[in-house]
């Protein structure tokens, strides 16, 4: 297994439109392994998606079941050909994003979605989520659809906040 590089914003390849995924080989769970340790090795994020290192295929991992403040989840969620069928509700909520690392954002999402993926083996599945880790799956579809959650915010100059940077101590 290895750690991959994080694709930042502004760069250009975090636009791009991933492609669906049609072979369910050894080579795509090897590299749904790699996509998994990547997230783990970063600040505890609670998705990833495979634009975001460089492989525009529809891919994204999602695990909100470790959140400090536990949240209705479905556990660890390979995701492949995500597709959302039905959305219900909407509420504002703060996003981060390991593509970008300094800023959060608030964005309005469904509250509610009907979810169908395939799983690596390529089987369907379909669930019904709701709150943050129905934003979750949102959020990591819009990178298969080349958008990040600051072509989301209803304002760049109200909804978006630059992290807290935390300076070690004997540092000027
Ligand atoms: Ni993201």
């Amino acid at each position: 297994m290895a750690v991959l590089d994080i694709l930042t914003w502004p760069d250009e390849r975090l636009k791009q439109v991933s492609q669906p995924v049609t072979e369910f080989d050894e080579a795509l769970a090897r590299f749904i392994d790699d996509l998994e340790e990547t997230r783990l090795a970063g600040p505890g994020a609670v998705g990833i998606a495979a634009p975001q290192v460089g492989r525009f295929i529809r891919v994204v991992i999602v695990d909100v079941s470790k959140t400090r403040k536990p949240v209705p989840n479905h556990g660890h969620l390979v995701l492949v050909n995500p597709e959302i069928t039905e959305w219900e509700g909407y509420e504002l909520g703060r996003e981060g994003c390991l593509s970008v690392p300094d800023y959060t954002g608030n964005v309005i999402r469904a509250e509610r979605i009907h979810l169908r993926a395939q799983d690596a083996e390529g089987n369907w599945r379909e669930w019904d989520m709701e709150g943050f880790e129905a934003r979750a799956v949102q959020h990591e579809i819009d990178h298969l659809d080349g958008l990040l959650f600051l072509d989301r915010v209803v304002s760049r100059r109200s909804d978006i906040f630059r992290r807290k940077v935390y300076k070690k101590k004997g540092q000027p």
